[in-house]
């Protein structure tokens, strides 16, 4: 369904367990940076009133799994630490066209969106899969589900609202770029990492 081109190496999950502490507090920064994504939007693109309902409902969700993150952290003894960079996220950024028209950059933002949580999904899928800690692994399935809705939300407003652009065109590249981007990574205890 996330028609991304490269699946994660399952070995990344067991350096993600292996370092779960640090893979909590860069996943608790990822939910940061989606709902700080998601007011961003909601910023630029006022006028459409069914997309900032929307995303006003997403921001809320984005920063209940923040919540929830901080939770299990603040359960287990560990620490959330400062904000973690998302290397693999700065590096997706530079595919968006940034010189456009309004409505292209707003399509840009909205598939970029789409696939961080297409990606984000899929590292989620094989957390839950591969994680021996129960609590984990359901958690992981959970935040799966939900980040997969966040997908489809972004790509259909890219559809709805750019009827002028080839926006199946714009994903199809955006898939090949993140395909060749994600060959670099898998192999650090990140979330994207
Ligand atoms: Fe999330
Ligand atoms: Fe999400």
């Amino acid at each position: 369904m996330l028609h991304l081109k490269l699946e994660t190496d399952p070995r990344w999950t067991v350096i993600a367990e292996e370092n779960i502490e640090e893979i909590l507090t860069d996943h608790a920064w990822c939910e940061q940076k989606a709902a700080t994504n998601a007011i961003t939007i909601i910023t630029h693109n006022s006028q459409y009133e069914d997309l900032v309902t929307d995303l006003l409902e997403l921001a809320k969700e984005e920063l209940e799994h923040f919540q929830l993150v901080h939770e299990i952290i603040k359960k287990r003894g560990y620490t959330l630490g400062r904000e973690r960079k998302d290397s693999y996220v700065n590096e997706l950024y530079k595919f968006m066209n940034k010189g456009g028209n309004h409505l292209q950059s707003m399509v840009d933002r909205l598939l970029f969106s789409a696939m961080i949580e297409a990606r984000s999904c899929e590292r989620f899928k094989m957390l839950s899969q591969h994680v021996k800690d129960p609590e984990l692994s359901k958690f992981y399935y959970d935040l799966m589900v939900s980040e997969a809705g966040h997908y489809t939300l972004f790509i259909s407003y890219a559809r709805k609202y750019g009827k002028d652009i080839d926006v199946d065109k714009r994903w199809k590249e955006l898939v090949e770029f993140e395909g060749e981007l994600i060959k670099s990574y898998g192999k650090s205890e990140s979330i994207h990492g």
